[in-house]
């Protein structure tokens, strides 16, 4: 190359770049940039709270007390009522059915994996599974269980009286480890990987996923750039976002949603004002206060599904298909929505691809659970005290991390 070639590849170059970097400075930010640092994972061993290690007696109790309706007020309505085993841990139902008299404001999410999440509930307002079980008993509209009522019921209970003693150390059952019990079950409720497509081809299996799964996979990660939000082991950023999912019909027509609604913006110190602007759910406001989350709602898992419709915060999708039509529109609209969301353009085979990598997160057999045969009441007569087993020095309370008993503990009921 002589000289004024050399001469005119330097000038091409400058160009070139100074138009790199003029690009780079004006363009927003790709949203497809990042995909490439986020993925999918497989789920991690469940992570266990130093404070609340299962044993087996407490794993069996919080099997039991997950069926039994008598933790709620007029003994109507367990866990498993709105968590159905045999639909995914979830509800069919749009909207949850609360306590007898009431309509809930939200769908019911899968209790399944539950144990991975770091927030909980669709606004992140709950951070443990034990203080999810108790806030779930007590709360008027779904369990409202008065706690020491609860706790006497508990007591008069001969099967209860000795999985406590076992599981606890508890001279007389402890409410506070009705809750641990139930969370240290539902820790048990999580997803085999061997039993998940996703998760067998992210082992190496290539064949674990379809044709038209991989396809979905591909567009999930890339063109659609549903990888933005949900990542990881659980598909989930665990933050909050605003898509303008729309208004679910029974907000308008079914007094008791608005009721239940109503007393959640009293109870939340949502103002007079915002009540009546909103009528609606204002989502991550509740937990923050910060009217830019109005209307923002936590990513949720991707896993299992299949077994869990309908979907969204308020259960107004049916299907999976009509969620993948809802984000190819670009979603919907609201004040704060994500800028991450835009139209997508895809054809009819890209969202059957989509749904067939999203059904590939599910097991391939549902989760389920048949229902205990519950311990019955009895008078109490001359009821044992507990005593604690002694396994190598350390009492079942020591070995579960727990502190003293509450001096409660040694008070018959
Ligand atoms: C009346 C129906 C009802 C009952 C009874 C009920 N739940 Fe729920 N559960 C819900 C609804 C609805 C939500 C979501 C509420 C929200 O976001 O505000 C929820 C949320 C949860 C979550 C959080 C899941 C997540 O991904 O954030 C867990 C865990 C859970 N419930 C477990 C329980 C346990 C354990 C019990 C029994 C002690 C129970 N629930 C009783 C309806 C119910
Ligand atoms: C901006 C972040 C974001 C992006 C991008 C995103 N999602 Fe979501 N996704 C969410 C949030 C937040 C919700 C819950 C919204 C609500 O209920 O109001 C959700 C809900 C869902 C649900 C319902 C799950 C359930 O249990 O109800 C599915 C399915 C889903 N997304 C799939 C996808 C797919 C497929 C894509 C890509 C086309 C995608 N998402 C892109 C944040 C996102």
């Amino acid at each position: 190359m002589n000289a004024r070639a050399w001469a005119a590849w330097i000038v091409a170059a400058v160009i070139i770049g100074v138009t790199l970097q003029a690009r780079a400075a004006s363009d927003p930010p790709a949203p497809a940039a990042p995909a490439t640092a986020l993925a999918l994972a497989t789920l991690p061993p469940v992570p266990i709270p130093a404070a609340n290690a299962p044993n087996e007696a407490k794993l069996q109790l919080g099997r039991l007390l997950f069926f039994d309706a008598r933790l709620s007020g007029d003994g109507s309505t367990s866990c498993a009522s709105c968590h159905v085993p045999q639909h995914g841990w979830a509800h069919e139902d749009a909207l949850a059915r609360g306590y007898p008299g009431h309509r809930l404001w939200r769908n019911n999410p899968t209790v399944l994996n539950a144990a991975y999440a770091t927030r909980l509930m669709w606004d992140g307002s709950l951070d443990s599974l034990e203080a999810q079980a108790r806030a779930a008993m007590q709360a008027p509209v779904e369990g409202n269980g008065k706690g020491t009522m609860i706790e006497m019921r508990l007591r008069l209970v001969p099967a209860y009286r000795a999985l406590f003693c076992r599981a606890f150390g508890d001279a007389w059952p402890q409410l506070d480890h009705a809750w641990q019990a139930i969370a240290a079950y539902e820790r048990t409720l999580v997803s085999d990987a061997r039993q998940v497509p996703l998760d067998r081809y992210l082992a190496g299996d290539r064949t674990a996923l379809s044709a038209s799964a991989r396809r979905g996979l591909a567009l999930f990660e890339g063109k659609a750039g549903c990888i933005q939000c949900h990542h990881g082991a659980m598909a989930t950023d665990e933050g909050f976002h605003a898509l303008g999912v729309p208004r679910q019909p029974l907000d308008d027509s079914h007094p008791l949603v608005q009721i239940a609604m109503r007393w959640q913006n009293a109870q939340r110190d949502a103002s007079p004002a915002l009540d009546r602007q909103g009528r609606e759910d204002l989502g991550r406001w509740y937990a923050t206060h910060d009217s830019a989350d109005i209307g923002k709602f936590r990513t949720p898992t991707l896993r299992e599904l299949k077994y869990t419709a309908p979907y969204m915060h308020n259960g107004v999708f049916a299907t999976l298909r009509e969620v993948v039509d809802f984000f190819d529109a670009g979603g919907g609209a609201a004040p704060h929505k994500s800028p991450l969301l835009r139209p997508l353009g895809l054809s009819q085979q890209d969202k059957l691809d989509l749904v067939a990598f999203l059904e590939a997160m599910s097991s391939d057999r549902p989760i389920v659970a048949d229902a205990p045969r519950l311990p019955p009441i009895e008078p109490l007569g001359d009821a044992a005290a507990c005593v604690p087993q002694t396994a190598g020095g350390a009492s079942p309370a020591a070995s579960t991390g727990l502190t003293a008993q509450r001096s409660v503990a040694t008070r018959r009921p």
